[in-house]
């Protein structure tokens, strides 16, 4: 006989969590992957669900700074740690630079690869202010794109660049 436990009996794992900045508690079943509690117990939607098997990088987030694809790591790994979704990534009510570039220029198209793409390209940016094309298709690569082709992402990657550097340089 199978016997189905309650949905709230089966949130037997509790991790704290730093999400876009601000800190998050949730409970859910041992089992999940980062990409599930993201989705269903946290309702960060943002992040995109795809072969569930570390091939298309759909599920790309930061996780400490770094690109991690979110369907690969179980959630009880994440606690204390640092976690930015697309959700995140604006900037006090404006949009982050490479989000204007992508809406300016054509770079998303579906949309499906999109907030993996911004939040690698980010990562991709923050360590290397003046990425090469190279750089740039290297630290993509993982992230599966069927419509662009690629070249509006790279083209929008650049022209996020040169915007952060200008204002980089206003701030000073
Ligand atoms: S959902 Fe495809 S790599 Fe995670
Ligand atoms: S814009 Fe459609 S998969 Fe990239």
């Amino acid at each position: 006989m199978l016997i189905t436990l309650p949905a709230e009996s089966q949130k037997s794992a509790h991790i704290r969590i730093a999400l876009n900045g601000e800190h998050v508690d949730v409970s859910f079943a041992p089992y999940k992957t980062l990409l599930e509690i993201l989705r269903e117990d946290l309702s960060h939607t943002g992040t995109k669900h795809g072969c569930e098997l570390g091939e298309c990088g759909a599920c790309a987030v930061l996780l400490e700074g770094k690109p991690v694809l979110s369907c690969l790591v179980l959630g009880v790994e994440c606690d204390s740690r640092n976690i930015l979704t697309v959700e995140g990534l604006g900037l006090e009510g404006h949009l982050h630079p490479l989000q204007d570039a992508f809406a300016d220029l054509g770079a998303a198209q579906c949309g499906y690869c999109t907030p993996a793409i911004l939040v690698t390209a980010k990562s991709l940016l923050d360590e290397h202010p003046q990425a090469t094309r190279d750089q740039i298709r290297a630290a993509l690569s993982g992230v599966l794109c069927r419509c662009t082709g690629y070249l509006q992402i790279f083209e929008a990657v650049e022209a996020a660049m040169v915007k952060i550097a200008e204002q980089n340089a206003a701030a000073k």
